[in-house]
């Protein structure tokens, strides 16, 4: 398969993931949000902040499309919200081979750094409840996109060799 796109939620490991496994396909591997970075020329918490999230679903949508379009065989990790906005899951399931992959909340809340948090406009100035709370609402919402993935892998405690081996 010549496209494959990891989704799943911030702090899953999609682009840990992307990278060995682009690495191991001789694939290239794209990072959405380093593309929105680039074709926007600002950070994505610039873009939130100065556009709004409507104007970065569009540029986020934009750049998925432009990234198909120009590469033939990638590994691209998509931002955590993607699929779930302008047609963007439809779009990956007729592109390529959409993979999810899948931690519960608790174990997203042990990933994300302080830093990691900081630089995702949705996870910013949550109190840790807070946070476990909105983690866990937006799974269930982003969970009927995922689950229109080609297959999902259960990420848990697994390496990120034993990931993208699977
Ligand atoms: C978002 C996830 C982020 C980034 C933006 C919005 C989301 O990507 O696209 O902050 O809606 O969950 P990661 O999943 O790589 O953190």
């Amino acid at each position: 398969m010549s496209k494959i796109f990891l989704v799943g939620m911030p702090g899953c490991g999609k682009s840990t993931v992307g990278k060995v496994l682009a690495q191991q396909l001789g694939h290239l591997f794209l990072d959405l949000d380093s593309l929105i970075e680039e074709q926007e020329e600002l950070t994505v918490p610039q873009v939130f902040e100065q556009q709004g999230q409507t104007y970065f679903r569009e540029a986020e949508a934009r750049a998925l499309r432009l990234a198909v379009a120009s590469h033939k065989k990638i590994v691209l990790a998509t931002g955590g919200g993607a699929p779930c906005f302008c047609d963007n899951m439809n779009f990956m399931v007729s592109s390529g081979l959409p993979v999810y992959l899948k931690l519960s909340p608790q174990e997203l809340v042990q990933r994300l750094s302080p830093l990691d948090l900081q630089a995702r406009p949705l996870l910013r100035d949550k109190t840790p409840a807070e946070l476990l709370q909105y983690l866990t609402d937006t799974l269930h919402q982003r969970e009927l996109f995922y689950d229109q993935a080609f297959c999902m892998v259960e990420v848990g405690s697994a390496s990120v060799s034993a990931v993208s081996d699977k």
